[in-house]
């Protein structure tokens, strides 16, 4: 008996995988195994002879399975342990980098012109892109007659015949979502309403889709000083310079009063811009404060509150930063341009971290 047992829990013992423990099983548990066959010899022995080796033999039985099922054990942990020994992974490794479409440089310059604005506290408005001529036009102090109409080459929209209500328009600038914006939350108001805009125009420089950004601010305390700080905060941000120059050129726009367009100082040498040196200027948008008779269209009393606005090209200050030649090439869907002037799909940019990294 000392024997037997012995010899099968060395064997167990000295197992090196699960095949050799079934063998050892088979010869020692099977149905010819050893241990059985002396199982079965009780049978033949007198009772008293039986007393002794039965329980013995019990013993050595469950001794047996017991050990086989520990080695069992132990051998699938270390197997599991060579396995993930084996398929040790660095999780701190960069990414593999792999081209999951990329960014449109518009999508990329409204998400830094908007990350600038929020640091100033200006919340984003959105609006419609097909509006009613009163929202485009006449809550703008753009009446009927105005030769802006005109000038704007506005897309209209069709109506049934004998229908004689003013048509929509495709929005020709983002500023009805300045009236939009004022009759929705009322003052004080702080907005960035980025979006696509029409006008009937194609060259080099002019797509019949396009986009801007309009800003609007509006409280008791408002002056065309903060309006030329805020856009000086913005320029320097955006163009990613210490300094920058800011020229205020007298103009007309029938929705402000007083009404500048802004140029910036810049220098082409090279052929490449810089700003915020060298003898040119730019001229990135209009500007001024708002009309009373717009905030009045809005819904806020004009003589309590002002407000400034200003309206840009998206398009325009993305081609100037970037150094896009050609507006037409925006929204010609050629995926060898995307994946020139194209952005990470996973970067935001945030003014900590980098606008355009
Ligand atoms: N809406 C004007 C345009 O499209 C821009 C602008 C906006 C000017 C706000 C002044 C104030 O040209």
């Amino acid at each position: 008996m000392d024997d037997l047992r012995n010899t099968y829990l060395g064997q167990i013992a000295a197992a090196k995988d699960e095949a050799t423990l079934e063998d050892i099983r088979l010869a020692a548990l099977g149905k010819k195994g050893e241990i059985s066959l002396k199982m079965r010899e009780l049978g033949k022995m007198s009772p008293e002879e039986r007393q002794i080796f039965g329980p013995k033999l019990n013993a050595l039985k469950d001794e047996v399975i017991a050990a086989l099922a520990a080695k069992k054990a132990a051998l699938a942990d270390s197997a599991l342990d060579a396995r993930l020994a084996e398929g040790w992974l660095d999780v701190t490794k960069p990414a593999r980098p792999r081209r999951m479409g990329s960014i449109h440089p518009i999508s990329q310059v409204t998400e830094e012109v908007t990350a600038i604005f929020a640091d100033m506290g200006f919340g984003v408005a959105e609006g419609p892109r097909v509006e009613t001529d009163w929202y485009n036009f006449d809550a703008l102090n753009i009446p009927g007659h105005h030769p802006a109409r005109a000038e704007m080459d506005t897309f209209y929209m069709h109506r049934a015949a004998g229908d004689d209500r003013p048509p929509h328009v495709l929005r020709t600038h983002t500023s009805p979502v300045q009236i939009r914006s004022m009759l929705d939350q009322g003052a004080p108001l702080r907005v960035i309403c980025p979006g696509g805009v029409y006008r009937a125009d194609y060259d080099q420089t002019h797509t019949p889709m396009f986009h801007q950004v309009e800003g609007l601010a509006v409280d008791k305390d408002i002056s065309m000083a903060q309006l030329k700080w805020v856009l000086e905060e913005f320029v320097k941000a955006f163009f990613e310079v210490d300094d920058v120059e800011l020229r205020f050129r007298a103009s007309h726009f029938p929705f402000t009063e007083p009404s500048a367009e802004v140029d910036i100082r810049c220098s082409w040498d090279g052929g490449q811009l810089k700003v915020g040196e060298g003898d040119d200027w730019l001229e990135i948008l209009g500007s001024g404060m708002v009309h009373p008779k717009v905030l009045q269209a809005g819904g806020i009393d004009p003589t309590q509150y002002q407000g400034f606005a200003f309206g840009m090209g998206i398009d325009r200050i993305a081609m100037l930063k970037y150094g896009i030649p050609d507006l037409r090439a925006f929204f010609d869907s050629d995926l060898r341009w995307l994946r020139h002037y194209g952005f990470a799909a996973l970067d935001m940019p945030s003014l900590h971290a980098g606008l355009s990294r």
